[in-house]
């Protein structure tokens, strides 16, 4: 829907009217692109795994493992149960769906019904998989994370032995995961990892050419070709976001995310008067405040109170006051013609003229990481989809 502005001192450019007062409007084709960009940059065979759990990392899982898959990837990953069954359930039943995170018996049982692959990483594992009636496996190698898999490389060759022993039970991959893969100053952690995890995955090959050796995470498919083995696991650099850290655009990165609200209310704040609890901010001259309604209900953190920027009309706008749960409030300036900027389309997150917001310039502000800021999207925030600008 759009309206023609009615603002004739800022020329022809046009209104759009809001539709929903917090918006995420994901554009798929750029998730396909990053998908088709990172394919490039993989050896020979490698096969591109969709990290889709969290919801898509924010940005809805089946819309972006349909992108995904069209722009290159063959499998998906997440990190639970539900999530499989909602891949399934949207009709997504070709594509191996790998559940990466830790299972109770239960779920271990629906994930395999599902017709999902499990992690594994000792024998009490695969006789539970073999229990609940079989299925497909990957036997994890903790090679430095600390967290999921074994230490040990004669357990998880004993585990990946078991796997191809039990009844049922298919061994259909080895991996790790990396702890510093996005720091490229570790002092050659990532090294020692990739070249551990290298040495036990090589004997597990040579024995079983068809096992799925898979390890890297974006950042390390970015980073070192010789971590990218037969797969590898890619989530932030799917979404147009950088695994630096730093600005997407340096590694062709499209951040598929745009966060809209509006300016629902503009008002007149005298010199000495206040918005928002606790009187964070006070005026020091005659201002206009707009108000947005978005807030940390929607996943647009507190710690962003006087220390955000949001994107109306085209300028950067200072975020002042505090954060509420369901609002903010933005210095609109003390131009009578501010008040004019009711109803304008707000971009707290994307591009509006020649201004941009990224995730990784709000996640620097909250002293965070770009996975965090999207995640953060609440159910309530609306996502809708679009194709380079076309609606779906
Ligand atoms: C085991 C595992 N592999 C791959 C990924 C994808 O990582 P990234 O989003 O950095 O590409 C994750 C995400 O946290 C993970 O937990």
């Amino acid at each position: 829907m759009r309206a023609q502005e009615q603002d004739g001192g800022r020329g022809a450019r046009e209104q759009e009217t809001a539709v929903y007062r917090a918006q995420a409007n994901v554009n798929l084709a750029a998730i396909e692109r990053n998908c088709a960009r990172l394919s490039t940059q993989l050896r020979d065979g490698a096969a591109l795994c969709a990290v889709v759990k969290a919801d898509g990392y924010g940005h809805g899982a089946v819309a972006s493992a349909r992108a995904a898959l069209a722009g290159g990837a063959s499998w998906l990953a997440v990190a639970d149960t539900r999530e499989a069954r909602e891949l399934r359930d949207a009709g997504l039943r070709e594509p191996r769906v790998l559940v990466m995170g830790a299972l109770t018996p239960v779920e271990l049982e629906q994930a395999l019904a599902l017709d999902a692959d499990v992690v594994v990483w000792n024998e009490a594992f695969v006789r539970a998989v073999a229990a609940a009636g079989g299925g497909r496996v990957h036997v994890k190698l903790d090679s430095g994370m600390g967290r999921l898999g074994t230490r040990d490389p004669q357990e998880a060759t004993r585990v990946a032995q078991a796997a191809q022993s039990a009844p049922g039970v298919e061994l259909a991959g080895v991996m790790t995961h990396f702890a510093t893969a996005d720091e490229l100053d570790d002092g050659g952690f990532f090294a020692a990892q990739l070249a551990s995890f290298a040495r036990w995955a090589r004997t597990i090959k040579q024995r079983s050419p068809e096992v799925i050796v898979h390890a890297a995470n974006s950042a390390a498919t970015m980073r070192e070709h010789e971590a990218q083995f037969d797969m590898v696991r890619c989530g932030i650099a799917i979404y147009g976001m950088d695994p630096f850290g730093k600005d997407p655009a340096a590694r062709a990165l499209e951040p598929a995310l745009e966060l809209r609200s509006y300016v629902a209310e503009v008002k007149l704040c005298r010199s000495g008067e206040s918005a928002g609890y606790g009187r964070q901010f006070v005026a020091d001259g005659d201002t206009h405040i707009g108000v947005l309604p978005i807030g940390y209900g929607d996943g647009w953190r507190r710690g962003l109170s006087n220390n955000a920027d949001v994107l109306i009309a085209g300028r950067r706008h200072p975020l002042v006051g505090t954060v509420s749960m369901d609002s903010i409030t933005v210095e609109l300036g003390a131009d009578a013609d501010a008040a004019k900027l009711r109803g304008e389309r707000a971009i707290l997150i994307g591009i509006q003229g020649s201004e941009r917001i990224t995730a990784e310039e709000i996640a620097r502000r909250l002293d965070t990481i770009n996975y965090e800021i999207t995640c953060a999207l609440t159910p309530r925030v609306i996502r809708t989809y679009h194709r380079d600008g076309a609606a779906l």
